[in-house]
């Protein structure tokens, strides 16, 4: 490896902070590529649970450069209260990097998110309502404050006091409701500015001269392909691009610098927030997966909508970034399970598809095909090697791997760092 971009392949929450915190071992620079603090990535270690939403996961090693690229989003209320939390675990954060081109979430931003939702009513998306829709909305608008604008006082004063006016205009005439003050939000960010200006810099020159020095790099995904703005469940998205192509808008290298994609797959689905979901199950399954794999929101606390495992999905996204290899996660959470289920096709209008459909209107007119397998009964949280897996887990792993046309690479069968399988060198 030199290059390996980690991607979430269903709606989020596969476990990518686990796969990185494992993967960074190996790895010297760790790279966020998009989204914010919408992400909740849970790493656990010694026995304690790192909750991270802006910081890399590969935090949690003092060797390894961190960087947040241009891609991202960054609240800085909740970026300084991450560093200090992990400070106060004692972990150091002197090895973090912030792009000077990222964009910065406001105030206003997570009120319109707020505002936005609460007028949709029951159409709702269900989104985290940390800003992040709004944030980038401003950035495709081309009036988004960026980090090096923070740091800037004169030119954050003159770039705010408009946006902070032409939202006010929006809250009072569209929602009917009292905007913000400026001078607050001003001198409180001038604060935020002078904590996080040690950390800022122009990462994209720094990440092409780690990759030249031949410097092993991992780019750690936020949310999942179907979650993408482009190729997700459209408009049941978030505002960014999670797929793998979304690593070099939100890094500034090339096509060219990215040498593998490792898919990160839960050994069954969910998803948070609204939209269509084929293989959903609102039965006694589908809580004994949400109370066994604790599929509870890391950000928002919801819970989780849980259902089978769906290979039209993996392929769709095998597809759209170019995985060369997975990770199957949470193939613990299904022990005990009598019969198991994979999702082969769809059957619509009679017939049976296995290309994930555009819209949701067919999405949600689409009823899955299944192949069953039987379940197992023994304990898997501490094996090591695949031939120690129960014979079923195994034909699991590999029925999978055929239908999605690439191999596994780890099986993680437990949160923490030592509950993983590796089945190939990195
Ligand atoms: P992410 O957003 O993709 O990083 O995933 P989350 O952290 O939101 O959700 C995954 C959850 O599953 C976290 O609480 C992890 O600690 C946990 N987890 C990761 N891999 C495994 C695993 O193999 N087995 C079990 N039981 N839990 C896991
Ligand atoms: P990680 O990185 C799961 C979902 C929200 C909502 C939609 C839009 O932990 O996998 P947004 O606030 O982004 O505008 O909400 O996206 N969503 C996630 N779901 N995991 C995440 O991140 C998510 N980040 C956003 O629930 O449906
Ligand atoms: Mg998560």
């Amino acid at each position: 490896m030199s290059t390996l971009v980690i991607v979430g392949t269903q709606w989020g929450d596969e476990g990518k902070g686990k796969i990185t915190d494992y993967l960074a071992e190996k790895a010297e620079v760790v790279v966020r590529y998009q989204g914010g603090n919408n992400a909740g990535h849970t790493v656990e270690k010694g026995g304690v649970q790192y909750k991270l939403h802006l910081i890399p996961s590969g935090i949690l090693y003092p060797d390894k450069t961190c960087i947040i690229g241009n891609g991202v989003v960054i609240d800085p209320a909740s970026l300084i209260e991450e560093m200090e939390n992990l400070k106060g675990h004692g972990i150091g954060v002197n090895n973090l990097k912030i792009s000077d081109r990222a964009h910065v979430v406001f105030p206003y931003h997570i009120r319109q998110d707020e505002l936005e939702e609460a007028a949709k009513g029951e159409d709702d998306l269900g989104t985290t309502k940390k800003g992040i829709g709004p944030c980038y909305m401003d950035k495709a608008e081309r009036t988004g404050i960026r980090i090096c604008d923070l740091l800037k006082p004169e030119v954050l004063k003159e770039k705010l006091k408009k946006n902070v006016e032409k939202k006010n205009t929006l809250f009072r005439n569209v929602y009917g409701v009292e905007g913000f003050n400026f001078d607050e939000i001003y001198e409180k960010y001038l604060g935020y500015a002078e904590k996080i200006k040690p950390f800022v810099t122009d990462t994209t020159v720094l990440l092409y001269d780690l990759i030249k020095e031949g410097k092993k790099v991992l780019f750690e995904g936020a949310q999942g392909t179907l979650l993408d703005l482009d190729l997700g469940t459209y408009p049941y998205v978030t505002a960014s691009h999670p797929i793998a192509g979304g690593v070099t808008v939100g890094t500034g290298i090339g096509p060219t610098m990215i040498d593998e994609v490792i898919g990160v797959v839960k050994a069954y689905t969910t998803r948070v927030g609204k939209g269509p979901f084929p293989t959903e199950l609102r039965d006694e399954i589908g809580n004994f997966l949400r109370e066994k794999g604790h599929e509870y929101g890391t950000t928002t606390g919801r819970p989780r909508r849980c259902g089978w495992l769906d290979t039209v999905i993996l392929r769709y996204s095998v597809r759209v970034s170019g995985i060369t290899h997975f990770a199957l996660t949470k193939l613990d959470t299904l022990t005990g399970l009598k019969k198991i289920k994979i999702c082969i096709g769809y059957k619509f209008k009679r017939e049976v598809i296995t290309d994930f459909p555009a819209g949701i209107e067919d999405l949600a007119g689409c009823e899955p095909v299944y192949e069953e397998f039987d379940g197992w009964e023994e304990d898997i949280k501490q094996v090591k090697k695949f031939e120690q897996l129960p014979y079923n887990a195994q034909r699991y792993v590999r029925r999978i791997e055929e239908l999605i046309g690439i191999k596994a690479a780890i099986i993680s069968v437990g949160p923490e760092r030592e509950q993983t399988i590796l089945l190939r060198e990195f």
